[in-house]
């Protein structure tokens, strides 16, 4: 596996009017791998979301340094799933997802062409003239992750993407993640707050220690890339989240 971003002793301070200082992250480093899955979990306030900005791009401001083996193109290169769909309610499913492929101007056939494929690989073929309003939580979400894929970024970052929605919603949006992961091998960075949904979908999982937000540890799934309802079943499951439960704390 090659490194896609090498992320060097970085640490952030916000800055706030009249305030004390927040040291959000403190000399974090962290390597991730082309097409990996990495999931960060860790106490609310740890600076995981602030991490997932940087990487974006969002923010530029801090110590240490981000490299990335190829420099990403702005708007191209890096896709965001945030905790709220976050949809233009005035606008359909089919012209929600579109969305970064006008700001490409891509020619409008191959713009329809592009969005009948993604909304047929997480079956909302039948949902392209929906609005927002008459979508359900978990189809919301669906649609956020694929207006993110649908310039084909090489990454995807996910922060909490399935927080909101039940468990059986959320299980089934795991193995749709899955599916498109099989099919396009993003390189995946997912924040979660579930230490079953981050040994379900990834390939190692970050364990951050509270504010301010350091690496605590770094753990490899002892189980293979292929998951199903049988994973979540294994001796190993049980045992691997139980360990990052007490790494958590
Ligand atoms: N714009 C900001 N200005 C000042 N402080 C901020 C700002 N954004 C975040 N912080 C502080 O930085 C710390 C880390 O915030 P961040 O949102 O990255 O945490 P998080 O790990 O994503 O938490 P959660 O799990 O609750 O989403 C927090 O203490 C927060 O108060
Ligand atoms: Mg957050």
């Amino acid at each position: 596996m090659t490194t896609l971003l090498d992320i060097d002793k970085v640490t952030k301070t916000y800055r706030r009017r009249g305030n004390s200082d927040v040291t959000a992250l403190s000399d974090v480093s962290l390597a991730i791998d082309d097409q990996e899955i990495v999931a960060l979990i860790g106490p609310s306030g740890c600076g995981k979301s602030t991490l997932l900005r940087m990487i974006a791009g969002l923010d530029n401001d801090y110590v240490g340094a981000l490299r990335w083996s190829e420099a990403p193109r702005p708007g191209k290169d890096i896709g965001f799933v945030f905790q709220e769909a976050t949809l233009l309610p005035w606008r359909d499913v089919s012209r929600n997802v579109s969305l970064g492929l006008e700001r490409q101007r891509m020619d409008k056939a191959a713009v329809s062409a592009r969005v009948s494929e993604l909304l047929d690989m997480v079956g909302l073929g039948d949902f392209a003239q929906s609005y927002p309003s008459q979508l359900s939580g978990g189809m919301k979400q669906r649609v956020g992750i694929l207006r993110a894929l649908a310039y084909d970024p090489r990454v995807l970052l996910m922060d909490e993407p399935f927080g909101a929605l039940d468990a059986i919603t959320r299980d089934k949006l795991q193995d749709d993640l899955l599916a498109i992961w099989e099919r396009t091998h993003k390189t995946i960075v997912l924040v979660t707050h579930s230490v079953e949904e981050a040994a379900y979908l990834a390939d190692r999982v970050v364990v951050m220690s509270p504010r301010p937000g350091r690496i605590k540890s770094i753990h490899t799934v002892p189980f293979s890339r292929e998951r199903s309802s049988e994973t979540r079943q294994l001796p190993e499951f049980a045992q691997f989240t139980g360990m990052l439960r007490e790494e958590l704390g």
